[in-house]
């Protein structure tokens, strides 16, 4: 059904249900009802670009044209918040530094190894965030230290490899954080140095990839925050499952603010920081009345 105002399909209360359930069986994002002129509005370059006429046009090639998986990239890409900047949510930062590096050197004293996961690493920002915390922390100078952001966008993942970073990611750096891990590149930007892009890679993951997931390390700690606030209960329980799946035993999770595990019946242990509050897979199988999965 055309527009008065101009020539772009409606999307009917239909097509909207069928590329709302597409979209979520494929990443977890659930758009809601009063969100379908957003995704009206954010598919519809999709269509252009196709020759699609109509949005069930659109959701027929996603579900059966060759190139779908491609298309279903674009699409996600389109409806996904990508907001991100270096040393974000300081506090939780500090309190990992300070309470749990000690708890990680002591663990892994013997193996002189760590790994890190930005689980959702968007451009970059908060993986590199974390190696610097590292870098800082010279205890770890002679261990075997790897952090490693995975998201599902492409597009995001070329720039956190590119390490090249404006004003707005730069919001939260203190000048003395900025001279020490940063280059200036000669147009208003920096770039992360050297020593410590090498402590980080990137990799294309969907959180929901339980077969793909098996191929991620395992973890000391993984960051995944502000990514679960799109997906829905059922969504963000399969992605904590796989988490902590990933997790070493004792391993810890760390959540953005505005998320916690309340009513999801996630196998972790709360635990109390000084300055925070994060979750921790049980040191032993069952401890919390269920066996890892
Ligand atoms: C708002 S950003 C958060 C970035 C960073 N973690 C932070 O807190 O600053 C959310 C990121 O999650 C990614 N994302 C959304 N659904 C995902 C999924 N199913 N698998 C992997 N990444 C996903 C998005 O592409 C986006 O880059």
């Amino acid at each position: 059904m055309a527009r008065f105002d101009d020539s772009r399909p409606e999307m009917s209360a239909e097509e909207f249900r069928l590329l709302r359930d597409h979209v979520y069986s494929h990443c977890g994002i659930l758009v809601h009802e009063d969100m379908k002129f957003v995704m009206e509005r954010r598919l519809w370059p999709r269509l252009e670009v196709l020759g699609a006429p109509d949005f069930s046009a659109y959701h027929r090639y996603l579900r059966y044209d060759a190139n779908r998986h491609v298309e279903l990239e674009a699409a996600v890409e389109s409806l996904t918040t990508h907001e991100t900047y270096f040393f974000r949510e300081p506090s939780q930062l500090k309190a990992f530094r300070e309470e749990l590096l000690p708890i990680l050197e002591k663990r892994n004293a013997r193996t002189r190894r760590l790994r890190l996961w930005s689980a959702g690493c968007s451009s970059g920002e908060e993986a590199y965030t974390l190696a610097m915390l590292l870098k800082d922390e010279r205890r770890f100078d002679d261990w075997d230290v790897e952090v490693y952001g995975t998201d599902i966008s492409r597009r995001v993942l070329a720039m956190a490899r590119r390490a090249e970073y404006g004003p707005s990611a730069l919001r939260a750096t203190s000048a003395d954080l900025l001279e020490r891990f940063f280059l200036p590149t000669g147009h208003a930007k920096v770039r992360v140095r050297d020593e410590v892009r090498a402590m980080v890679s990137f990799g294309h993951h969907n959180l929901l990839d339980e077969a793909g997931s098996q191929l991620v390390a395992k973890m000391d700690a993984v960051f995944c925050r502000n990514v679960m606030i799109y997906f829905d209960q059922a969504a963000r329980r399969k992605v904590l499952r796989i988490l902590r799946d990933r997790l070493v035993p004792g391993g810890y999770l760390l959540l953005g603010h505005s998320e916690n595990l309340l009513n999801l019946g996630a196998d972790f242990e709360l635990v109390h920081l000084r300055g925070d509050l994060v979750y921790r897979r049980p040191e032993l199988p069952g401890l919390l009345g269920s066996e890892p999965r």
